[in-house]
């Protein structure tokens, strides 16, 4: 059998316990966080008084949280790409004999969870009074229309990995953005990054948890997709970031370098997320394995300390960019 076929066997082998994957690792939409919970209601007499305190708080923080805020929330909008990229993966199956298989009705109900990620985030910036947001919205449509391509094809394996690497990615930067909030006094802001983390991570547990049970049916080829993702560096989802009349990409690295000097997501967390990936999957312990896949896993094992000499190194520059999105609306 092709290793195509093979990971395709396996994810249907795991298919079979997507419901319990889902009972354990979502929340129906009655019982989870709303929008709502965390924004001044409309339909209150408070609610132009809420909105004012929200400009009033929003002035004390500078451009670079701002910045690093709306990148964040324009990652989070644009989940139309990352929903049609899980939906083509192999073993997810949206045009079976009956439908949707259980993986397809995870990813819709995994994309459900994070739209309102999204959602909040943006209403809070369009509040604040802080930013452009015309200029935002342009950005924004370009990212769903640039769509990605992290490398990784319909190889579920791979991409497995690299939702396990975003999602934990994704909690290490809203938690940051919650801490320099809450610091700040802008109790709301705070808590709001505080809860998205919070599914981050709950989403976090449920891919790692994924590749565990691979590992456990098919370890050298798991060891393998993981080795290859490592060694291509994880790309961030929006990589193709860019402002109105730019080109594909060309506010990417400004970004970045506006999120590590902010300190919501550095080099170090990178490091990180690898040390964590290892240990949750344990792969000093896993048998079994290939003489390649024996290599692959000696790789691994170093990578977080040869990353960390890395990270080191690098000195984030404090060129200040000029971002259309912090720019007055013309
Ligand atoms: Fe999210
Ligand atoms: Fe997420």
């Amino acid at each position: 059998m092709s290793i195509k076929n093979v990971r395709k066997e396996v994810m249907l082998t795991l298919e079979k316990n997507v419901d319990l994957f889902t009972k354990d690792y979502l929340i129906q939409p009655e019982k989870i966080w709303q929008p709502s919970d965390f924004l001044p209601n409309p339909q209150s007499d408070s609610f132009m008084n809420e909105v004012e305190e929200i400009r009033e708080i929003s002035k004390d923080l500078g451009n670079d949280f701002w910045i690093t805020l709306v990148g964040d929330m324009i990652t989070e909008e644009a989940l139309p790409t990352y929903e049609s990229w899980l939906l083509d993966l192999d073993g997810i199956e949206q045009h079976g004999e009956n439908g949707d298989n259980g993986w397809a009705k995870w990813v819709r109900m995994w994309t459900a969870e994070e739209n309102r990620h999204g959602d909040v985030l943006n209403k809070y910036i369009y509040l604040s009074g802080r930013v452009n947001m015309r200029e935002v919205e342009i950005t924004t449509q370009h990212l769903i229309a640039d769509g990605f391509d992290i490398g990784t094809s319909r190889d579920p394996y791979k991409n497995f990995v690299y939702t396990s690497f975003q999602e934990l990615a994704t909690y290490i930067s809203h938690n940051n953005v919650s801490k320099i909030a809450k610091k700040a006094g802008m109790k709301n802001l705070g808590k709001m990054c505080k809860i998205i983390a919070g599914d981050e991570m709950r989403h976090h547990k449920a891919y790692t948890e994924f590749i565990r049970q691979i590992f456990s049916i098919d370890p050298s080829e798991m060891m393998m997709a993981y080795f290859d993702m490592m060694k291509l560096k994880i790309t961030m989802p929006a990589m193709h970031l860019r402002e109105s009349f730019e080109t594909k990409g060309a506010l990417f690295e400004k970004f970045s370098e506006v999120a590590q000097r902010a300190g919501v997501y550095t080099s170090f967390d990178y490091v990180d997320i690898i040390r964590k990936l290892n240990s949750s999957w344990s792969i000093d312990k896993i048998s079994g394995l290939t003489a390649e896949a024996e290599k692959a896993r000696a790789y691994l094992m170093k990578l977080p300390e040869r990353m960390e000499r890395i990270a080191e190194r690098i000195v984030v520059p404090d060129t200040q960019h000029n971002f259309k999105w912090m720019n007055p609306l013309v």
